[in-house]
């Protein structure tokens, strides 16, 4: 019999889980992996340690019961994982869910496009945080140019996976100054910009307050160029800010994790690759969901083992970074997804 659908402390429901199928990436993303940390002796997580696609979806049911109707699939790269259609042909079966996406940095897509089409999967979102080469070559820290990104943004238009999204990470210093030619290039297209500002996430990222580029100086700029309107979000508790363009050119996203926090409303539960839930993004650590899974526990007590950590649930770490003197423990984003 399906429970009722728990909330947490802040009353919030749960209704996305993002689900990492491996920790490793072809990419070595500054912000995200950087390669003198994520090195040739950086030890991944072996075969046996991950999530199988039975236990994956298996989970996936357990949270459509408690009111999960987003998937997003998230890595690491996702599409590194081997044989991914099958597992978003079997989170398609999952009874509930609605929507099923996919965050990747595209190098893989166009091999793998209609396929997962064809299993399921709804949604693309390509990373891309600079148009030129130099720029784009050096965040990746791998050299790859822009041309298989944009190829890849070709091919998920052509799929069909509407709208396809582009998320680019504003860094201070780096390519904000890059922000009008990203604008430019997607108006029109159908294609959705998203800006994001550059968040704290980890250990590894050196971050600074003053790498943040705010959302505010990044609408003010575009809007000088071609002027826009604010739009209602599409969903309660859509991390993005949707801005129009006034003269119908499509829409821009903007990313404010920084500087307008989006805690108070956040729905979003994050399962590692390994099989931890993680109820905040920049949470230390995680609940050992693959423990219960393997020990032979029946779906019954997992669900009451997980509406009983969301319940528990305190977690608004965006809202609580100003105050917080000291650095914090945090999991790394390669790891628990972004
Ligand atoms: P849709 O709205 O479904 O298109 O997806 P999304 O924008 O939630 O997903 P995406 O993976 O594209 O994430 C965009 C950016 O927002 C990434 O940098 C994420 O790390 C960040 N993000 C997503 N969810 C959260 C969250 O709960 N908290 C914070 N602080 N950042 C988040
Ligand atoms: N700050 C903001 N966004 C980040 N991403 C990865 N690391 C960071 C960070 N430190 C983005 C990726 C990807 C999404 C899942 O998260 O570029 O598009
Ligand atoms: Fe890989 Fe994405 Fe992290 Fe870049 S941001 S290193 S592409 S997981
Ligand atoms: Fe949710 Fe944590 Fe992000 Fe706040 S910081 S929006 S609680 S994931």
């Amino acid at each position: 019999m399906a429970k009722a659908a728990p909330t947490d402390t802040r009353g919030r429901h749960l209704r996305d889980l993002r689900i990492s199928v491996t920790d490793r990436c072809n990419l070595r993303c500054s912000y995200c992996m950087p390669a003198d940390v994520f090195g040739p002796d950086y030890r991944f997580l072996p075969r046996a340690e991950i999530l199988t696609y039975e236990e994956l979806a298996r989970l996936a049911r357990i949270f459509a019961g408690l009111g999960v109707v987003k998937l997003r699939i998230t890595g690491g790269e996702p599409l590194l994982r081997r044989d991914l259609p099958q597992l978003i042909a079997q989170l398609r079966a999952v009874p509930g869910i609605e929507d099923i996406a996919l965050t990747t940095n595209g190098l893989l897509l166009p091999a793998m496009a209609r396929e997962l089409k064809a299993a399921g999967l709804n949604r693309v979102t390509i990373s891309l945080d600079s148009l030129s080469d130099a720029t784009f070559g050096r965040m990746n820290g791998k050299g790859v140019g822009v041309a298989p990104v944009l190829k890849a943004v070709d091919v998920a238009m052509q799929t069909g996976f509407a709208p396809v999204k582009i998320n680019m990470v504003v860094q201070r210093g780096v390519n904000d100054t890059e922000i009008e030619a990203m604008a430019e290039r997607w108006r029109g297209t159908g294609v959705i910009a998203r800006f994001i500002e550059y968040m704290d996430v980890g250990t590894t990222n050196g971050w600074r307050m003053t790498d943040v580029t705010p959302a505010r100086e990044i609408v003010a700029r575009i809007h000088a160029r071609w002027p826009l309107v604010n739009a209602d979000p599409n969903y309660p508790g859509e991390v993005a800010g949707r801005w129009r363009y006034a003269d119908g050119q499509g829409e821009i996203g903007v990313i404010s994790s920084v500087t307008n926090t989006f805690c108070g409303d956040c729905t979003r539960a994050r399962l590692s690759a390994r099989g931890e839930l993680f109820t905040c993004l920049f949470a230390a650590a995680g609940h050992d969901l693959r423990a219960l899974v393997r020990n032979g526990q029946d779906d019954a007590a997992i669900a009451d083992a997980i509406a009983a950590l969301w319940q528990a649930r305190d977690d608004r770490y965006s809202e609580l970074r100003a105050a917080n003197a000291a650095p914090v423990p945090k999991a790394e984003m390669s790891y628990l997804g972004g």
